[in-house]
């Protein structure tokens, strides 16, 4: 069982940071592929709590290398904080592998976020601001600085001149902004140069060599399904993919090297920023689910929006991702209902559908089908086995399991590592 992907089935904060460090104990290598500081992956170990933006959660189990791969985006100055910032709490992070492949997120690209979301006014997207759209738009227009560029001068000056030549005029003409020093950038950018050195590498060719030497690998996603810039709800979605083949690309490695691939699913639905979530509640049951399962961004701070549980985006996940297995958390937060809503099919025009409209309209438009499930009122915090769980806890879990083409492999009561109930194990 060498290669395993982790990642999030609905909008992100599916809880994949503390799914990630429960397995971080047993594997030998964390690796993120995609995505940047946009993610928020909170993990609790005993009193201790940690929020992890840019590192793989892997990072705080002592035996566990962590990599960054080629796929992700990488902001130097964060990368150093969050390294420095746990440090300071004693957490070793000198293992950590750099891809020199990797994207950088400059000021620039930053800047460049926060002034086209107020360019977009009520069209906005809601982006952390975090610059993650502009550097994976500037990958693709091979304009990008890479990790490696940190170590050429030379060459680090030529292609930050040649992205702000053009970025510049759109800075100032377009956006009315002042434009950007390429000196400035560049010398801000040269002083990380040392700092990172030590721990740059080809990752992939540590990644395949790992696999091939039967270690365990495991992928931790940022964000979720419906976020990919593919197969979510575009165009409100992250720029990067989420999605299981995003792994592949991100990391280095072959579809044929992945084993399985581990959904993190909430036991009911959130989303932060705009776009089209048709489970959301706006009522006092979303609030009593947004202060009971504290939904607030780890990020940006910014309230979630939460709904019922969806099973057409559940089944979605499971088809676009090939998830093998379900972790599915959060059960906890639902105590206390009489009976849990959870939508089985959309309405579209009046037509009743089973499987995610591919099309934008038909998905903005889409009412849910709700079926009820019977709630319970026990405290399931302190559950260690499936035969714990009141009889509607596990009806609901074996309901949802049914619904969404996957099976339910272990199941959160708490934010806690230990508040988990495993059903089967992820490493078999
Ligand atoms: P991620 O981005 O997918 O890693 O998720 P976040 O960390 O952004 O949000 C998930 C939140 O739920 C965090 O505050 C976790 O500590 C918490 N959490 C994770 N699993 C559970 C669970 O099973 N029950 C409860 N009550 N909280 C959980
Ligand atoms: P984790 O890994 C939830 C959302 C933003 C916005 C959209 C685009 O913690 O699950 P971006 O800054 O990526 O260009 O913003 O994506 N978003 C997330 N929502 N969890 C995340 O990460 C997210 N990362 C980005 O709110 O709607
Ligand atoms: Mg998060």
């Amino acid at each position: 069982m060498p290669a395993l992907v982790l990642l999030g089935a609905q909008w992100g904060d599916e809880g994949k940071g503390k799914a990630t460090d429960l397995l971080g104990g047993s594997v030998d290598y964390v690796v993120r592929f995609q995505g940047g500081n946009n993610a928020g992956h909170t993990v609790v170990v005993g009193d201790q709590k940690y929020a992890l933006h840019l590192l793989p959660s892997g990072i705080l189990s002592p035996g566990c290398t962590p990599v960054i791969g080629n796929g992700v985006v990488v902001d130097p100055a964060v990368l150093l904080s969050e390294l420095r910032g746990l440090n300071e709490r004693g957490v070793d992070t000198s293992k950590l592998l750099l891809s020199g492949n990797a994207h950088l997120i400059t000021p620039y690209h930053t800047e460049i976020d926060k002034v086209t979301e107020r360019f977009l006014g009520k069209r906005r997207i809601g982006t952390t601001g975090r610059g993650i759209g502009p550097t994976y738009a500037d990958k693709i227009n091979r304009v990008g600085i890479r990790v490696q560029d940190l170590f050429d001068e030379s060459i680090l000056r030529q292609k930050v001149d040649a992205a702000l030549d053009f970025k510049n005029q759109v800075l100032a003409k377009l956006y009315n902004r002042r434009s950007v020093s390429a000196e400035q950038v560049v010398e801000e950018l040269l002083g990380y140069a040392d700092q990172l050195a030590g721990y740059v590498c080809d990752t992939t060719l540590v990644l395949n060599d790992a696999i091939d030497d039967g270690k365990v690998v495991l992928f931790e996603g940022g964000q979720g399904t419906l976020l990919d810039v593919d197969h979510g709800t575009y165009p409100f979605v992250t720029s990067s993919n989420p999605t299981a083949g995003g792994a592949c690309t991100g990391a280095g490695v072959g579809p044929t090297r992945i084993s399985r691939v581990i959904g993190i699913l909430k036991a009911y639905t959130t989303r932060v920023g705009a776009g089209p979530f048709p489970t959301e509640l706006l009522d006092e049951d979303g609030e009593k689910l947004r202060t009971i399962g504290g939904e607030k961004g780890v990020t940006t701070g910014r309230d979630r929006r939460c709904g019922w549980f969806d099973a057409v985006i559940a089944r979605y996940a499971t088809r676009v991702n090939g998830l093998t297995d379900f972790f599915l958390t959060k059960l906890d937060v639902l105590t206390g209902w009489e009976r849990i809503p959870v939508c089985v099919a959309y309405e579209v025009e009046g037509r009743r559908v089973t499987e995610l409209p591919y099309n934008q309209s038909d998905f903005h438009h889409a009412k849910p089908v709700y079926e009820y499930l019977p709630g319970w009122s026990e405290d399931i915090t302190k559950a260690t086995s499936f035969a714990d769980l009141p009889k509607n806890a596990q009806g609901y879990v074996r309901a949802l399991e049914e619904m969404s083409g996957a099976p339910v492999s272990a199941i959160g009561v708490g934010p806690g590592r230990d508040e988990t109930i495993q059903l089967r194990s992820f490493l078999d």
